[in-house]
């Protein structure tokens, strides 16, 4: 019903960044042209990894090599794990290059920007890197930070409504960020079932940011890849929610939507969907990592050897990805 998509994916490989953004896109029928920024081993939640980082020249490279080989006819970037300043400084040359490329058709070149820095409180990324993406995000269209990623960003701790509202506003109103989706948040609210939010927000033409929040089952588990499936998924969801809009061809057109309520945005109806299918798959994950882990004690016991933790993490995560890849 929709035009194909073309997507460049800059991120990491193996079960989380490429790999599982690559496969979610392709499953959902877009044509992804993959420019990894690290080739590992594996992640690095394993606790141990070889490889290599590229360097801001290579990532350069191979996007020049795209464009001279006329390969770079994008409708959208998606923008994951960068490992340090330079990388993010040669990803915003690279999406303003195809966005002023695009200016012949204005507003239809989207970037779809995960600014991957840090969670639960702690960056792991280098030091400069949240100064560089302050210098790149004001030419994304769409942010995905988490709650760290999004306080970082905004300077403002995030701890109640208030906080949130003033920490969307002010990245919509300093950076010129059309849409922002925090991708998780759990504020503090005792005594309540442990529960997590999506909070999604849109800037409009008369620039009153319109707010709206889902509220998730926080699963007790902790998974791998899932910022990576999450963008992914939002991409391809965003792009259907525009083409389903009857009349509206070109992504920059809901920018406008004062009328709309806030529920009924593309990007609410989109986060919706995405929502649907992370629960699904993360459900099925936890089943298979929990058959996993009990056969591994049962073996384990079996043999009358001693529980490995690091032994332990290798089969829970092999099953979780298994699991996130197959469905
Ligand atoms: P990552 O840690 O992979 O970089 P992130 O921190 O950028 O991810 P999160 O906000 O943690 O991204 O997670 C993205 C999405 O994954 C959430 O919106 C939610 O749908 C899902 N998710 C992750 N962990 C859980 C969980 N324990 N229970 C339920 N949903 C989860
Ligand atoms: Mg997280
Ligand atoms: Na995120
Ligand atoms: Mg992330």
């Amino acid at each position: 019903p929709f035009p194909e998509t073309r997507v460049l994916a800059v991120a990491m490989g193996r079960y989380v960044g490429n790999t599982m953004a690559g496969f979610v896109m392709q499953s959902l029928g877009c044509e992804v042209a993959a420019l990894n920024t690290v080739q590992f081993s594996n992640h690095l939640g394993y606790g141990q990894a070889k490889g290599t980082r590229a360097t801001a020249k290579e990532i350069t490279d191979l996007y020049e090599g795209l464009k001279e080989s006329y390969l770079d006819d994008f409708d959208m970037i998606l923008s994951g794990y960068l490992p340090g300043a330079a990388s993010v400084e040669a990803v915003g040359s690279i999406a303003r290059d195809l966005k002023y490329k695009h200016t012949m058709k204005p507003g239809s070149f989207f970037w779809v920007l995960d600014p991957v820095m840090g969670d639960n409180g702690k960056l792991y990324v280098a030091e400069d890197v949240p100064t560089a993406y302050k210098g790149v995000i004001k030419d994304a269209d769409l942010i995905l930070p988490n709650q760290f990623e999004a306080e970082t960003l905004s300077g403002v701790k995030i701890v109640d409504m208030d906080t949130l509202k003033e920490a969307i506003t002010k990245l919509h109103e300093e950076y010129r960020i059309p849409h922002i989706l925090i991708t998780s948040i759990s504020l503090p609210s005792p005594g309540a079932e442990k529960s997590l939010s999506v909070i999604g927000s849109t800037m409009t033409s008369a620039a009153t940011p319109r707010i709206f929040g889902v509220k998730i089952p926080a699963i007790d588990c902790f998974f791998s890849g899932t910022g990576d499936m999450f963008a992914a998924l939002i991409l391809v969801r965003l792009r259907e929610a525009v083409f389903e809009i009857e009349g509206l061809s070109e992504i920059d057109a809901w920018r406008s939507e004062d009328d709309v309520a806030a529920t009924d945005l593309p990007l609410a109806r989109a986060t919706e969907k995405v929502l649907a299918s992370m629960h699904h798959v993360l459900t099925k994950t936890k089943e298979k990592r929990d058959e996993a882990m009990g056969k591994y004690h049962s073996r384990v016991k079996g043999r009358g050897e001693e529980d490995d933790e690091k032994k332990f993490h290798l089969v829970k995560s092999k099953a979780a990805e298994v699991a996130l890849v197959r469905n």
